[in-house]
């Protein structure tokens, strides 16, 4: 895309983005795995949605332990989705439909099959042992110190080339951690992030963002619970205090770094936090020199808590404003009509409206996961059929797993719902009704996706909506059942009703119409606005002459 004036560059605080998790989004070539060429052949399609940022999960070369996010070789495409052609191709075809293309960049670990991990073990004096995080055993031989992975069990495996040393890996053993206060290691990636901008990338979606430097003393983690060893991985995980092995914030020189290397080309940097604290959140994000985004994540990994979710939402927007990045599911969480219904889908979907459209009239970002809108909910994937290494490695009902977020995009009716002609895609999961296709959504006005468009649409061609400056952002709580927050600029007002009743509303003088109800799908529009806002309903008003 072509160089961009000053004020264009801050595009990305009002655009809406689509997560394509590629190995299901579309099968070309019959191998049952998603690949480049689906998602260049859906871009219209994507257009028509109504997006304007595509970002694509891993699409590097990868033997596969945690599907794509431990990466062999980052200059690379791996074969089963396509070559740099295939890459190339997507871009020239996505920006000639005004749409831009982000891609995944995963610094925080490679694959123990990357060529830098196999040396760093072969050769324990040479250049690329300081590649990664090696640390002697405690005297007893046990490991360095208490820090626990992500999926599962200790941060830390024995070296396989026998030197008596441990490496560390906050996620699988197959993920060992890079070591950020090496040099080289820093200039490795400068290449790389050079590399994809070169072929059109926009901007890169930073797994594991608050990963990169751990602290120097490698200290215990502190535990805050007792840690059963019944427990799933993501309690156990939980159960410490993540003092040491994550938000340094010496790993906000990294993206200060990258923030030089990206600038030639106009491209975003769009952090992977996992940082629950405004205020520390804000560190990564606040004057625009390090990452230009994170993700906010609590949204999309909390049930349906009113006060929590709201907590995070108005902490966030208060310390961070538009270098938010919302999102409400993404493919490591359940989809949101599983985790937000309360065991009932259809209320599922509805919170989960409710919840957008109050996120969609906020500065920043919002992200919209492929399926999302669908209204889809968890896909079921047989029993033998499980893929995510957290539930593969961890047998046991722990509802960790994340395989239900990944199943295939449904794109019509009948065997496999259109995704791919292979007898056995790459995770087994039973079809989709016909109701949640693509196909049958598309030719129904009626459906979720055409009411889902309408909300894209209207942050479009209402600019107002997240484009003028934010002159209230305000939460009413009168009790456990009232929970209303007001996003109000010049000409819009949004009102979300997240409680249990319907809510009064107090529009300010002047005449306001309805441009948008979350529920029921298809609520009419265009009639001035009413005084009460029914229970988990958001509505957007505009301000229209009087
Ligand atoms: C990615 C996950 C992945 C993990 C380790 C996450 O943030 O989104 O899918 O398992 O990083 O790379």
């Amino acid at each position: 895309m072509k160089a961009l004036s000053a004020e264009d560059r801050g595009w990305w605080r009002h655009a809406i983005g689509y997560e394509i998790y590629l190995r299901s989004f579309l099968d070309t070539n019959g191998d049952g795995f998603g690949d480049l060429a689906g998602i260049t052949a859906k871009l219209d399609y994507l257009k028509w949605v109504g997006v304007d940022v595509i970002w694509i999960t891993p699409h590097y070369p990868t033997p596969d332990h945690d599907h794509g996010y431990d990466v062999a070789d980052y200059l690379a495409v791996d074969p089963r989705v396509g070559d740099l052609d295939a890459i190339e191709h997507l871009i020239e075809k996505a920006h000639a439909l005004g749409l831009r293309v982000f891609t995944d960049v995963v610094p925080n670990h490679t694959s123990n099959e990357h060529a830098w991990f196999k040396a760093s073990v072969a050769n324990p004096t040479g250049p690329y042992r300081d590649y990664y995080l090696w640390k002697d055993a405690k005297p007893d031989g046990s490991p360095p110190n208490n820090w626990v992975q992500h999926f599962g069990g200790p941060a830390w495996t024995l070296d396989p080339g026998g030197s008596g040393q441990y490496y560390c890996h906050l996620f699988l053993p197959e993920q060992p951690d890079l070591n950020w206060t090496n040099e080289a290691v820093r200039a490795e990636f400068d290449a790389i992030l050079r590399f994809w901008c070169d072929r059109g990338v926009d901007g890169f979606r930073i797994d594991v963002a608050a990963g990169l430097m751990k602290h120097p003393g490698f200290a215990d983690n502190p535990r805050i619970r007792e840690v059963r060893l019944e427990d799933g991985p993501a309690r156990i995980f939980n159960s410490f205090e993540h003092r040491y092995d994550l938000a340094q914030v010496s790993t906000v020189d990294v993206y200060r770094r990258w923030n030089k290397v990206v600038e030639p080309y106009d491209a975003v940097l769009l952090g992977e936090l996992g940082v629950w604290d405004p205020v520390q959140f804000a560190h990564f994000v606040e004057d625009g020199t390090a990452l230009h985004m994170s993700f906010a994540l609590e949204p999309g990994l909390t049930p349906w808590k009113v006060d929590r979710l709201l907590d995070c939402v108005l902490g966030m927007a208060e310390h961070a404003g538009s270098a938010v990045a919302w999102e409400i599911t993404n493919h490591d969480q359940h989809r949101a009509p599983s985790r937000l219904g309360d065991g009932d889908p259809i209320r599922g979907r509805r919170r989960a409206l409710a919840l957008t459209t109050l996120l969609v009239g906020l500065d920043g970002m919002f992200f919209v996961y492929q399926g999302e809108e669908l209204g889809l909910d968890d896909g079921r994937v047989t029993q033998g059929g499980l893929q995510d290494p957290i539930s593969v490695r961890n047998p046991g009902d722990h509802n960790d797993g994340r395989d239900g977020a990944r199943t295939p995009i449904p794109w019509t009716p009948g065997a496999r719902n259109g995704f791919t002609s292979a007898t056995t895609p790459w995770i087994d999961a039973f079809d989709r009704t016909d109701v949640e296709t693509v196909a049958v959504q598309e030719a129904d006005p009626a459906s979720h996706l055409h009411h889902y468009r309408a909300l894209l649409r209207l942050r479009r061609s209402w600019p107002g909506l997240a484009q003028d400056p934010l002159l209230a952002l305000k939460r009413e709580r009168v009790d456990a059942t009232h929970q209303v927050v007001t996003v109000l600029r010049a000409n819009t007002l949004v009102v979300a009703n997240l409680g249990l009743d319907e809510a009064e509303v107090a529009v300010p003088g002047g005449a306001w119409t309805v441009a948008f109800q979350s529920w029921p799908l298809h609520a009419p529009t265009g009639q001035p606005a009413a005084e009460t806002v029914p229970a988990e309903t958001t509505v957007v008003l505009v301000r229209t002459a009087d």
